[in-house]
């Protein structure tokens, strides 16, 4: 039997290289290995897009598409999307019975984002409650980790938090899931803050090779150097990590070497990424235009994993109604 992994995603809009190296290449190669379910957290966008969701529902289409053009298997890993499994949301109701509010108040994420999120008004139950439906998400399927990166692992500390407590109320239903924390890639944005679809400084795996080429062309580079005979100093140069995650060893190598000599400038230098880059976002965009072609796959594909997660979140279910004597 193999160990099962879960982790969800936000439909938020189509995914970017800083997603694909945050979360998506690990799930790719996590499904190697372990009994996978990966879901799409579509209640979850609502507690920040309550006022207007008629995005949402595209980006669950885009969002699918990425995962299946990156290689996520449907042989391989269960797929499905949060509100069609119902049960989640009877699980998240008996769990907000037994989570204290000062466990959500203290939550780092919940004040970060209220801060962040200024133009949003986030005062409401929901959004509080936020922690409380990943948990149920979570713990549904039992899962020994959930591989997140370290902004989400708060939330999967008060999930085990949840978790022991149900235990200790109700029996032992409960295994308390492991952080999977993933090594990220340094990878910034166009413009070297983080990438982000909201600071329009992102590389989609959606782009088209010329949408990537003329992305790169802009992409701020070593501040210090100028002009061309100026010698550059890859270290603090944004194009340069991105060869080092896409160019052959020989390529960054000597564009290392010539950088720093002032023998190659930045314009063939970022045509040179920008080549490898493209190489390695071809096979994604063969994968995305098979699914293109075939619309119906896609339902098909969502509609298994929703079956298969639901069977066994009504297992658990079951379970759960039995130990809290309902
Ligand atoms: N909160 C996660 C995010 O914003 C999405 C999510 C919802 C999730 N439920 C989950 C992740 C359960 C892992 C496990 O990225
Ligand atoms: Fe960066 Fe390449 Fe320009 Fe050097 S030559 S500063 S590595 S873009």
């Amino acid at each position: 039997m193999k160990k099962r992994i879960l982790s969800g995603m936000r439909p938020t809009g189509p995914l970017h290289l800083g997603n694909y190296h945050g979360a998506l290449a690990n799930w790719v190669r996590l499904q190697e290995e372990y009994d996978c379910f990966f879901f799409v957290a579509d209640w979850h966008a609502l507690t920040s897009d309550y006022e207007k969701t008629d995005a949402i529902r595209g980006y669950i289409t885009d969002i699918l598409l990425d995962w299946l053009s990156a290689g996520l298997d449907p042989e391989k890993s269960t797929l499905f999307i949060q509100s069609r499994v119902k049960e989640h949301a009877e699980l998240f109701l008996i769990l907000t019975m037994i989570t204290p509010v000062p466990w959500l108040e203290r939550n780092p994420t919940y004040k970060d984002q209220i801060d962040q999120l200024s133009n949003k008004d986030l005062s409401t139950f929901g959004f509080l409650g936020y922690p409380v439906l990943q948990a149920a998400d979570i713990i549904m399927y039992k899962p020994f980790g959930v591989p997140v990166g370290v902004d989400q692992a708060p939330h999967v500390e008060i999930t085990r938090e949840i978790a022991r407590r149900f235990n200790h109320f109700y029996g032992p239903v409960f295994p308390e899931p492991e952080v999977v924390l993933t090594q990220t890639p340094k990878l910034l944005g166009l413009d070297r803050r983080k990438m982000s679809k909201s600071y329009g400084n992102a590389i989609f795996l959606s782009d088209s090779a010329e949408t990537v080429a003329a992305k790169v062309a802009t992409m701020v580079t070593d501040p210090q150097r100028m002009r061309k005979s100026d010698p550059g100093n890859p270290d603090v140069c944004n194009v340069y990590d991105f060869h080092k995650l896409y160019s052959p060893a020989e390529t960054v190598a000597d564009v290392n070497r010539r950088c720093r000599s002032a023998e190659i400038g930045c314009v063939e230098c970022k045509k040179t990424m920008a080549k490898y880059l493209n190489a390695f976002l071809d096979p994604i965009r063969a994968r995305r235009r098979y699914y293109e072609e075939r619309p119906g796959r896609v339902e098909e594909i969502i509609t298994a994993g929703s079956d298969t997660a639901r069977a066994t979140a009504c297992r658990t279910m079951e379970e759960v109604r039995a130990a809290i004597k309902l």
